[in-house]
């Protein structure tokens, strides 16, 4: 879900809908924009993608101020009423919003006892609330204040008043917000990405803060009314990094964009004696905790629980690992000198940001490990680790889970060494090593989509197993392909299968298993034998050295402790390729948002 908005001079109708496809990837269901000119306000909305919105979109109506939203349902159906914008019942005000807002209920029971609502959604309350404060005779900027402090709940707001033609109304509150400064424009985007066309100049938004947006002017104000300053910032964003080029989805481009990533992530942290450094406060940080509490949702947790080896073997510093929307409502009991770390490639998933804000009431240190600086994670935390893997646009996410695990192996690593811990590898050069393997592994799409072809075409679920790190990437492997594919699949370690989900198992049913450990090796091959017996279909990926005549695929030989980063790959492209084999949009499968900002 996303914002974007315009005032300036041109016509508005394109640049906003250039913005939305350029926010498509953090995933939505509906979409509209809402222009405004002389002859008033015009709102157009579709269920579906930004290419249907388009075809409903009037060409002939032209106007140099709008806004615009794209859609991930949580109140309501994903349907064209529900759509955004929503207008409160004069056609005055016109809303965009993005966040939940928990109170919508009382608000309704409070303000909206006789007036007639059009929509399911919470954001149509906001906006007739809104209406009835200044109904009650508030200013407009005094009434949407009014209407802000009377919500709870996350968001992130655009609004036009149509009886204030040179102005939009901006609003932010837990959700990613940004103002973009133009030359006799400005823009609102809820990522650089968004306006990226049109400007390289952004002021990031705090919690509960308005602004109020003219072409020439950018006033950001609390909620008291008072006037804040805040100097504007470049995005560092290529234009070309957001494109996919010859590519035919970004998920491939990204898959293959891997062994760069990898490189890119040693010459960042390495000093300039080519040793491998991480922030002194960081480590202090880390030698001062008595255990490291990793926070994070999807695929970052299932980095989180690789990076928990990494920390625990090489470090020696205990680690837990907890899914962020649990950790918030069901709290384990504490060590006494707790660390947070939080992965997240956005740094804004609101479940993660949830515990973010509590610990740190609590008073505890926490790092953020993610790939957007600045992100609301990133600003909050105490600490920042980045993962320099460029933008990542594929709903699916894998150049970040690999780069998690690099960055996570380099934060042990470092730790190590700062302890005087023998780790007993040379970290740069084992992840270069990894980084060549990774390019072999893309190189051989063609193995990877016959892989799909055999085992994935027509099935309706598969199963990935493994043990000790296997068992963890075997978790992400089913992810992707459950994301992108829609096969009903799911991770198991390797023993565990035969106390209960082997029931599943029937003639052909497709099992992944992944052998890449020497110390389960034997272990893993007999849970295959388990269950081959019941009629499975067994596709054995394993390590050379490790391989016998029956493995599917043989990854190239790395250090035992790093093999996610590789183990990873084919998963990813099978996943790929089982998605295209089977007409899905890789790239924005169906009911998934990239960046989830609501809890
Ligand atoms: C969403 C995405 C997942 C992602 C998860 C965590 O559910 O669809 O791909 O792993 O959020 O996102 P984060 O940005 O915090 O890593």
């Amino acid at each position: 879900c996303g914002i974007v908005g315009y005032i300036g001079q041109k016509d508005s109708k394109e640049i906003l809908l250039k913005g939305l496809e350029k926010l498509e990837y953090r995933g939505y269901d509906s979409a509209g924009i809402a222009v405004m000119n002389e002859n008033g306000v015009h709102v157009f909305k579709e269920k579906g993608r930004i290419a249907t919105l388009r075809e409903e979109v009037d060409p002939t109506v032209e106007a140099s101020v709008g806004i615009g939203h794209t859609r991930w349902a949580t109140h309501g159906v994903p349907s064209k009423v529900n759509a955004h914008p929503h207008q409160a019942n004069t056609g005055r005000f016109t809303i965009v919003h993005n966040g939940v807002i928990e109170n919508y209920a009382q608000l309704k029971e409070e303000y909206l006892q006789h007036v007639e609502l059009k929509s399911d959604t919470d954001t149509e309350i906001v906006v007739q609330v809104l209406e009835q404060f200044v109904n009650q005779g508030l200013e407009v900027e005094a009434a949407f204040r009014k209407t802000l402090s009377v919500l709870k709940g996350s968001y992130a707001i655009a609004l036009l008043d149509e009886q204030n033609k040179e102005t939009i109304f901006v609003a932010k509150n837990k959700s990613p917000l940004l103002v973009g400064l133009g030359d006799n424009f400005n823009v609102v985007a809820s990522d650089a990405m968004a306006m990226l066309q049109v400007t390289d100049q952004y002021i990031e938004l705090m919690d509960k803060e308005i602004v109020i947006v003219t072409k020439e002017s950018v006033t950001i104000k609390n909620l008291a009314g008072e006037t804040i300053n805040r100097d504007p910032y470049t995005a560092e964003l290529d234009a070309s990094d957001i494109e996919k080029g010859t590519y035919p989805h970004y998920m491939l481009k990204e898959i293959d964009e891997q062994p760069l990533v990898m490189r890119k992530i040693v010459q960042q942290y390495q000093n300039e004696q080519g040793e491998l450094t991480i922030d002194s406060a960081i480590l202090d940080a880390m030698n001062e905790a008595d255990r490291i509490y990793i926070i994070a949702a999807g695929t970052s947790y299932h980095a989180g629980l690789v990076g928990k080896q990494f920390i625990e073997k090489m470090a020696h510093i205990p680690v837990e690992v907890h899914v962020s929307s649990e950790f918030s409502y069901n709290m384990p009991l504490l060590s006494k000198n707790p660390l947070f770390v939080f992965i997240s490639q956005s740094g804004e998933t609101a479940d993660s940001r949830g515990v973010l804000v509590h610990v740190k009431d609590l008073g505890y240190k926490a790092l953020t490990i993610t790939n957007v600086p600045g992100s609301t994670l990133s600003r909050e935390a105490d600490y920042t680790l980045l993962l320099h893997a460029g933008p990542e646009i594929a709903v699916a996410s894998t150049k970040a889970y690999t780069a998690q695990m690099a960055v996570l192996s380099i934060l042990a690593y470092v730790t190590a060494q700062s302890k005087g811990l023998m780790v007993g590898m040379d970290l740069v050069k084992e992840l270069g090593i990894i980084a060549n393997s990774m390019e072999v592994l893309c190189d051989d799409k063609e193995e990877m989509e016959a892989i799909a072809r055999e085992y994935l075409s027509t099935t309706r679920n598969c199963f990935f197993i493994g043990r000790a790190l296997d068992f963890y990437v075997g978790l992400e492997g089913a992810l992707k392909l459950k994301e992108i594919s829609y096969i009903q699949a799911e991770g198991f370690a390797g023993g565990e299968l035969k106390h209960g989900t082997i029931a599943l198992i029937e003639d052909g049913t497709p099992i992944i298993a992944l052998a890449t450990q020497e110390h389960v090796n034997l272990s893993i091959r007999g849970n295959v034998k388990e269950v081959v017996a019941r009629g499975a279909n067994p596709c054995i990926i394993s390590m050379k050295g490790l391989e016998t005549n029956e493995d599917r695929y043989v990854l190239p030989v790395v250090n035992d402790m790093l093999t996610p980063l590789i183990s990873v790959i084919p998963l990813q492209l099978i996943s790929y390729y089982a998605a295209l084999h089977r007409d899905c949009d890789v790239d924005k499968p169906r009911n998934l948002a990239k960046s989830v900002t609501v809890e």
